[in-house]
């Protein structure tokens, strides 16, 4: 399917829900997550498919370092072996792999694959997948703050010159676009401290299919919800439907 104004540019996917779909099945929760990385697999093919030009997805959050110390382990070790085993296939579909989140709190031995990742898919046109570990929404706004708060007290940024703009290129996502829908599976209908800036006007769509089991019949459930919301911005839908 090609892309049409109703398709969302960006598409922000909180996956949970791989725990309880372990514990279904009697296996340790570690079987959860990495049986989720082929549900991250079909979610990349499938949104190039339908269009998509950013996903960006919540693989680990500043709060996720308070989980038992052998799941932190585990998910990270999934991490490098993922990243080992999907780059060159990533690359191949024309993916421009990057990552966000507080990289200072990982391994070297993960920052160093996150880094030969980026650098290897940066030149690729297609989709850009962006993958938040270690990321918390009010993190990155902090950040953010701290570094305008600094270009303000060396005289490079005048204070009045502050503003949405300034602040949005300083997070994470810098010069991206919003998130235009934001999926969260596994039932929970909260934003979990994801991207507290950018998903001010995106599309919320909540389903309670557990992250393994997502497939493409929940991508294009999704994708439909949101081909029928009406986007106001603030505006009225009087105001929208006249601006055609
Ligand atoms: C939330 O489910 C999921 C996570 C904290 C980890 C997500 C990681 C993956 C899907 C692994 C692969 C990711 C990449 C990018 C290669 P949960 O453990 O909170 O589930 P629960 O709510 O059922 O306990």
């Amino acid at each position: 399917m090609a892309a049409d104004t109703n398709t969302p540019a960006h598409v922000a996917i909180i996956m949970d829900g791989n725990g309880r779909w372990a514990r279904r099945r009697a296996l340790p929760r570690h079987a959860g997550h990495r049986s989720g990385v082929g549900a991250v697999r079909r979610s990349v093919e499938l949104a190039a498919e339908r269009g998509v030009k950013y996903l960006t997805l919540f693989a680990f959050s500043s709060e996720n370092w308070s989980r038992p110390r052998d799941e932190v382990s585990k998910l990270m070790s999934l991490f490098v072996e993922a990243l080992q085993r999907e780059v060159d296939e990533l690359h191949r579909n024309n993916v421009r792999l990057e990552f966000i989140g507080a990289r200072k709190q990982l391994s070297p031995g993960l920052v160093e694959k996150i880094e030969a990742a980026e650098a290897h898919t940066a030149g690729n046109t297609g989709l850009r997948l962006l993958v938040a570990v270690a990321y918390g929404g009010r993190w990155d706004i902090v950040e953010a703050a701290r570094s305008i708060a600094a270009r303000a007290a060396d005289g490079t940024l005048p204070v009045d010159d502050i503003d949405a703009g300034t602040f949005a290129a300083e997070l994470q996502l810098g010069g991206l676009p919003d998130p235009d829908l934001l999926i969260r599976t596994g039932g929970e209908q909260r934003i979990s401290n994801f991207l507290l800036w950018n998903l001010a006007y995106a599309e919320l769509y909540f389903c309670d299919t557990l992250w393994p089991d997502f497939g493409d019949e929940d991508f294009d459930a999704a994708l439909a919800y949101f081909a029928q919301r009406q986007r106001r911005y603030g505006h009225t839908g009087e105001q929208i439907e006249a601006a055609g």
